[in-house]
């Protein structure tokens, strides 16, 4: 098992041409593509679905696909997020009625299934469910938007769930999502993380190898 995964969030990626941004971004070191779906109704921001997950498949993607759903309601484009490829799928327990039963559907469509916590949002959402959750993604800003500043108080949050997951004993990604970047992400691995979202820090750059090396290096990995 990898110890820390680097996830540009596509969401920063030039959608004119995203299957070619996406393999850049790929071959310069990238390990995970996270895939932002807003619905400007969860969140005041509208991405994409589904068919632009199939589009990357098809246009030759392999890499795994972290679909960070930020839609209300959720369980409708769970079975159609699988069969566009999607690897993990993500959602925020306030966005699902019955936050068992989703991470149920996750699983048995087949993927790997993730809560997502808001800044605002406790973590006490795990505690009945921890055993059929996979990824653990922290928001270290509020969602609907790239290029936000990392929110602080995510640090203590880290350092929480992460002593969560070592009760547990289960293997547990802990992903953080939102103002990433080479000068805080030691800061971030050292409370907890072990999957790092970035979407400006990264695709804002001309060379994206050169950044995600950078962020290895202050990794040590
Ligand atoms: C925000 C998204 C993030 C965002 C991260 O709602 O979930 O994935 O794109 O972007 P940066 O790294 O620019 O904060
Ligand atoms: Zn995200």
């Amino acid at each position: 098992l990898q110890k820390y995964l680097i996830a540009p969030s596509i969401l920063s990626a030039d959608f004119a041409r995203l299957g070619e941004d996406v393999d850049r971004v790929l071959t310069s070191g990238a390990d995970v593509v996270h895939f932002d779906v807003m619905d400007n109704h969860y969140v005041p921001n509208l991405t994409f679905g589904p068919m632009i997950c199939k589009a990357l498949r098809d246009y030759g993607v392999t890499a795994p696909i972290d679909v960070h759903l930020m839609v209300k309601p959720v369980d409708r484009l769970i079975p159609d997020f699988a069969e566009a490829g999607a690897s993990i799928i993500s959602f925020h327990p306030e966005a699902s009625e019955h936050i068992d039963r989703t991470l149920q559907l996750i699983k048995d469509c087949g993927c790997q299934a993730g809560l997502v916590f808001n800044p605002a949002t406790s973590l006490s959402y795990l505690e009945h469910v921890l055993d059929k959750v996979d990824v653990i993604l922290l928001m270290s800003v509020n969602p609907g938007f790239g290029g936000q500043s990392f929110i602080p108080h995510t640090l203590d949050k880290l350092r929480q769930a992460r002593k969560i997951i070592e009760q547990s004993g289960r293997n547990i990604r802990l992903e953080v999502d939102g103002g990433v970047n080479v000068d805080n992400i030691a800061e971030i691995a050292e409370a907890g993380a072990d999957m790092f979202v970035a979407g400006s820090a990264i695709f804002n750059q001309p060379d994206y190898k050169e950044v995600i090396d950078k962020m290895r290096a202050e990794l040590g990995n």
